[in-house]
């Protein structure tokens, strides 16, 4: 399969641009779309500034940096992505939204086009066979956020071809990732083990067991993560965490995966993390987590 020169990706919420961002800076031509004008100019502006301070650390130059931002379109028309060669999807993490995108996706784009999904968790196999060509169906799990992040996680379905395979990662090589390869179960690798540590993080706090600080602190400190984990889970966003164990808890059929229900609260309550400026933490009168 040749080189892709295209990618479109849909979403353009923090893992969207941020594949968008990726794709415009290794030298592909890009359509980043979302049905959200408002998410698209977020987009836009975010990826603007992430590609200054590559260039404010020396590790881009000011004329990549301008020639990147040239290769993106920012839209909410999806006969643009007509001639992509290569589609990302990181839309809502809901099969059947994702399902409904996926029939579009297959009846829009041109037949040689690969349909990724950047899906934490739903299953490939089941998206694929929303389609005519589960064999160009593939899972590209980049982790947040993508320009920075070293790993991507490649997850082929019951049908995905050898071909598919190796475009996704040629392509993710040369975004200059790390790969690791998944079995098409609920979560794949990275997820299967970091949202229940997420979940039980949150069943710590809904116990009294500890602070919110105190059990970032402890696996900051005791274990030498970067992030706590609800630090983290506010960075990833509460609904995507509560999403992923949702898909856990059905596709393993383990109660040790049900949703904590101050986790599912808190999703119910609108305080997603960061994304909206409050989730365990509250981050409107700063950057940093604002002790209770
Ligand atoms: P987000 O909530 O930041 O962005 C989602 C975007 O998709 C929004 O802008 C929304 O307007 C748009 N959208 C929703 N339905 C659409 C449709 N039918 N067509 C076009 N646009 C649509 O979500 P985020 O965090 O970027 O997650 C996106 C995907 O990436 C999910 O599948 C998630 O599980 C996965 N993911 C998330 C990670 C994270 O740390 N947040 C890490 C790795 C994967």
């Amino acid at each position: 399969m040749a080189e892709a020169k295209s990618l479109g990706v849909v979403g353009s919420g923090q893992m969207g641009s941020g594949i968008a961002q990726l794709g415009a800076m290794h030298g592909l031509h890009v359509w980043l779309l979302d049905t959200d004008p408002a998410a698209l100019y977020r987009a836009n502006k975010s990826i603007s500034s992430s590609l200054q301070r590559f260039v404010s650390k020396g590790q881009i130059s000011q004329a990549a940096c301008t020639e990147a931002l040239g290769r993106l379109e920012y839209t909410s028309n999806m006969d643009e992505l007509r001639s992509a060669d290569f589609i990302v999807e990181a839309i809502v993490e809901s099969e059947d939204v994702k399902k409904k995108l996926f029939i579009e996706l297959d009846k829009i784009t041109k037949s040689s086009a690969i349909l990724a999904s950047n899906t934490s968790s739903i299953s490939i196999t089941r998206l694929a066979s929303a389609t005519s060509r589960p064999c160009q169906v593939i899972g590209m799990h980049f982790m947040n956020p993508p320009p920075i992040m070293k790993l991507v996680e490649i997850v082929r379905g019951a049908d995905t071809s050898d071909e598919t395979f190796h475009a996704t990662k040629a392509l993710a090589e040369r975004f200059h990732k790390t790969i690791i390869c998944s079995q098409d179960y609920s979560g794949f690798i990275v997820n299967r083990i970091l949202m229940p540590m997420i979940n039980e993080a949150f069943f710590t706090l809904y116990t009294g067991v500890a602070t919110k600080e105190d059990i970032d602190t402890g696996m900051k400190l005791g274990t030498n993560h970067p992030m706590g984990p609800l630090e983290l889970a506010d960075f990833i966003g509460l609904d995507v965490c509560l999403s992923i164990m949702k898909v856990l808890h059905a596709g393993l059929g383990d109660s040790k995966y049900a949703p904590c229900p101050l986790l599912v609260q808190y999703v119910d309550a609108g305080r997603v993390g960061r994304k909206c400026g409050v989730g365990v933490y509250d981050y409107r009168k700063g950057s940093e987590p604002i002790k209770a």
